[in-house]
Parts: C-alpha cells; structure tokens; sequence
C-alpha cells in the first residue's frame, strides 16, 4: 500500500492544514474545494504560512518552492482519481461527508485508502456506504496541523491491519505522531476537551467570570496554551456546535449537549476567528 499522491477534500481549516504538511513532507498533493473562490482562499493561507516560514528562516526558499509545486488545487473531484490515499476535511455533516465518499468511490481505485478526519462522526457511517470498508478509517489531525504533532488513527470495525499500517507509516512521514482509538465518538482527546470546553461557556452564560477570566484562569493557573473561549473561536464555533450534537446524540449526557449561547452565536453567524467574530472579536 505505497503513497505517494495524496487527495485532500476541502481547503478550510483544517484541509489547508493537511495539505500543506503533505507536500511538504514530499507527497504530490491535490486539494479540492466547491468552487475557485473558496479555494483561491485556501491555497493563499497556505503560502503566507510557508512565506512566513522562509522570513523566520524555518524553511528554505527551495523548500518552500518545491512543496508549492507538488501542490495542486482543484474544484474537480476527477483530479483525485488517482490519489493512493483521500483525506476528508469538509464541514462536520454527516450527509454532506457521504456525499464525498460515494462520489470518490465510484473515481478511484478498489487499492485508494479513504479516511476522514471528522471530530466526533462515526467512522462506519462513511465506510459504509463505499465498496472499500477495509480500506477505510479516521485519521484525525488537531488544528494548527503544521504545528499539532498528533495524529488520531481510528479503526473502523472493518478496518484491516494493512490500512492501519500504511497510516501509521504516512503519519510518521509527515512527521507526527500516531496514536491508536477505535470508533467511539470523539475518540480520545475530542471525549475529554469537549466537556471542558462547553463547561467554559456554561460558566461564561451562569456569569460566573468575565470571559477574559475564564481564560487567563486555565492559562495562568493550569499552563493551556489557550484559555477554552479562545480554545472554541479557534476552532470554530459552527464546528464545535456540530461536534455538540453528535456527541449528545451518540452518550446522550448532559455534559455534551451545547449550551444555549453556543446555538445562539451559531445561528448569528459568530463562528469564531475564521467570521472575525467569537467570543471575542478579530479583525
Ligand atoms: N499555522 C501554522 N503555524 C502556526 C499557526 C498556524 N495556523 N499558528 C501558529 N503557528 C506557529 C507560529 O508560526 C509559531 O511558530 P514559531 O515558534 O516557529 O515561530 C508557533 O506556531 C507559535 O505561534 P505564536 O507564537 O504565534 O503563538 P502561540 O505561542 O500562542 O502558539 C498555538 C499558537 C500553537 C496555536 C498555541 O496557542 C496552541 O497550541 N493553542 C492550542 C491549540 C489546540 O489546543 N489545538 C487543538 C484544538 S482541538 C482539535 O484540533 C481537534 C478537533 O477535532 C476540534
Ligand atoms: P472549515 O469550515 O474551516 O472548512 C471546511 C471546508 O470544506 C470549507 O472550506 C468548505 O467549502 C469545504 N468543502 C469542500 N467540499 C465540501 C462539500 N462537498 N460540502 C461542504 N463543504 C465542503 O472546517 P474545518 O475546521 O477545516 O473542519 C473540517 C473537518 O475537520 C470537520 O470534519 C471538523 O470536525 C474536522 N476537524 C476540525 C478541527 C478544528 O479545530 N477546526 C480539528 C480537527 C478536525
């Protein structure tokens, strides 16, 4: 199960993430986007990140040259029919993800491995409906993906130890670190921050702190990079409220269920950094 090109679905956050670190560490990488604008987006945050990179000195102008030539964005889903592996980055819903696959398996061949780096959906859901159920599984890359190093590898019910295998070894190129889950919702690291994170804005709606409080609190006095009301504009507020609900529909606890100022912000558009407005605001 050699890679060597690689299919990345969706040039958001994350999917830019991706596909960035792939071409860097060597893989010919086409990333796919709905329309040219979204895309064009997508392709200019990656170069300012690498263009950032070669000014700090981090990364060579050859380098940073030949990761932009192995990189090649598409609005096509043809141009991905002959990727040895497909990353799915696209919007946290389910329908839409099923969509992808269907498409993409009737595209490539029975020997592409398909995974997807959904934060909390059901691995079996999407494997499901594709004729290639062993060779599907998650993998699950944390935001900033350039700078997180570690990857969730998730075995589907009907992953085989050869797919986990070839993305072990395609985590490892890429210079992270894999560790292993089965298909639980939220997997390991999203099935402990999830509650954390919503709990800040529980307290946030009960008035408990000031926002800027609630964040220095776990800053300073439990040493997070990020206090939890940055943690979520970061992220994306949209995305999280999505990650909510599956999680409640799945365990059913009240401790996944989204608050109501987070359907709120949701449905005023206030998804975070990535809509300039959050819990905080951003230019
Ligand atoms: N892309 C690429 N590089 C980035 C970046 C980005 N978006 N953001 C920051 N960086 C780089 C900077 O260039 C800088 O690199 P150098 O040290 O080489 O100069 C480095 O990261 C540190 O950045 P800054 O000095 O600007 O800022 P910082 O020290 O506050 O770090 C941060 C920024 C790495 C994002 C840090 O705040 C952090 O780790 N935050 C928490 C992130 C986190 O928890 N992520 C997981 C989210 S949950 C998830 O992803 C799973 C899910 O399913 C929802
Ligand atoms: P995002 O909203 O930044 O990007 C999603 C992109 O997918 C958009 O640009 C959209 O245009 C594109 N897209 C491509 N094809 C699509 C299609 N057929 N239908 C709908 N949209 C399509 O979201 P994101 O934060 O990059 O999240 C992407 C996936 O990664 C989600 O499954 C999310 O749960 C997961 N994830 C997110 C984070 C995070 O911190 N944001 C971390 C890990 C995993």
């Amino acid at each position: 199960m050699a890679i060597t090109k690689v299919g990345v679905l969706g040039c958001g956050l994350m999917g830019a993430g991706i596909a960035q670190v792939a071409a860097q560490a060597g893989f010919t990488t086409v990333v796919r986007e709905v329309n040219q604008a979204v895309l064009d987006k997508g392709l200019a945050r990656i170069n300012a990140i690498l263009e950032k990179d070669v000014s700090k000195g981090k990364l060579s102008a050859a380098d940073r040259d030949a990761s932009v030539a192995r990189l090649h964005g598409t609005t096509s889903f043809d141009d991905l029919a002959d990727c040895d592996l497909i990353i799915e980055a696209i919007v946290e819903q389910l329908p839409a993800k099923r969509e992808v696959f269907t498409a993409l398996d009737a595209l490539c061949p029975p020997s592409t491995i398909f995974v997807s780096n959904t934060s909390s959906l059901t691995i079996m859901e999407m494997a499901a409906v594709t004729k290639r159920p062993d060779r599907f599984a998650g993998l699950h890359f944390f935001n900033p993906v350039p700078v997180m190093k570690l990857v969730e590898i998730v075995r589907a019910l009907t992953t085989s130890d050869e797919t986990i295998a070839a993305l072990h070894e395609f985590t490892r190129a890429l210079g992270k670190t894999p560790i292993d889950t089965s298909d639980t919702t939220g997997f390991i690291v999203n099935r402990l921050l999830v509650p954390f994170l919503l709990d800040a804005v529980r307290l946030l709606e009960s008035g408990v702190a000031t926002r800027e409080d609630i964040d220095e609190g776990m800053k300073l006095g439990c040493g997070h990079p990020m206090g939890p009301l940055t943690l979520l504009d970061f992220v994306g507020i949209d995305t999280v409220y999505s990650i909510a609900n599956i999680m409640f529909d799945e365990f059913r606890e009240p401790r996944f269920a989204p608050p109501p100022l987070l359907r709120r912000m949701m449905l005023a558009g206030h998804f975070g950094r990535k809509s300039g407005q959050g819990f905080y605001k951003y230019e």
